[in-house]
């Protein structure tokens, strides 16, 4: 039976109390200006969830007063915002100047070629989410991967197969751990 991996989200009741606190803090710094308010409530979703789903748009319409639809343009709009759950790890190529220069494309085709995507679309079993990036700050490193907070820097394309094989290991080890 294949695993399939899901990022462990809990729905507490502190934690829509927390968000309530925040909605009001940003109604506050921003009165009348319900789109000020509005996105940095986005984030602060996304930043729990790794996306924005829709109990939590509906439960943000309800608290600010709009139409849910008015909040899925926003959200829509601002390429940050992802409307899609995320996989266990987020693989973000660099595509910036320095990288490119340095063969990212070829690191990144042999991304979408191991785990079968294309950028901005996450594996069946939700492991990886593949993405590609902006400069990461670390030209000097380049080309740059990161996956979720940790970079791999100079990656070259004979080197993906590693980095998908470790991370899927490090997947199954804590399922394994958690059973
Ligand atoms: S261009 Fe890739 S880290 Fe700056």
């Amino acid at each position: 039976m294949t695993t399939r991996f899901k990022k462990e989200v809990l729905d507490t009741p502190a934690w829509w109390q927390d968000l309530d606190r925040y909605i009001d803090e940003q109604k506050n710094n921003n009165p009348g200006h319900v789109q000020s308010a509005l996105i940095p409530v986005l984030h602060y979703v996304q930043d729990r969830y790794g996306y924005v789903p829709e109990k939590a748009v509906n439960h943000v319409a309800q608290s600010l007063g709009v139409p849910t639809v008015y909040i899925w343009g926003v959200a829509s709009f601002y390429s940050y915002f992802s409307l899609t759950p995320k996989g266990l790890y987020t693989i973000r190529v660099c595509a910036g100047t320095a990288c490119y220069v340095q063969g990212s494309q070829a690191v990144m085709n042999e991304f979408i070629r191991r785990l079968e995507i294309q950028p901005g679309q996450t594996t069946e079993d939700g492991l990886f989410t593949l993405e590609e990036a902006r400069c990461l700050g670390a030209c000097g490193q380049a080309p740059v991967v990161m996956v979720n907070d940790r970079v791999h820097a100079k990656v070259r394309p004979e080197q993906v197969p590693d980095i998908v094989a470790e991370y899927t290991a490090l997947a199954h080890a804590s399922a394994e751990a958690q059973a």
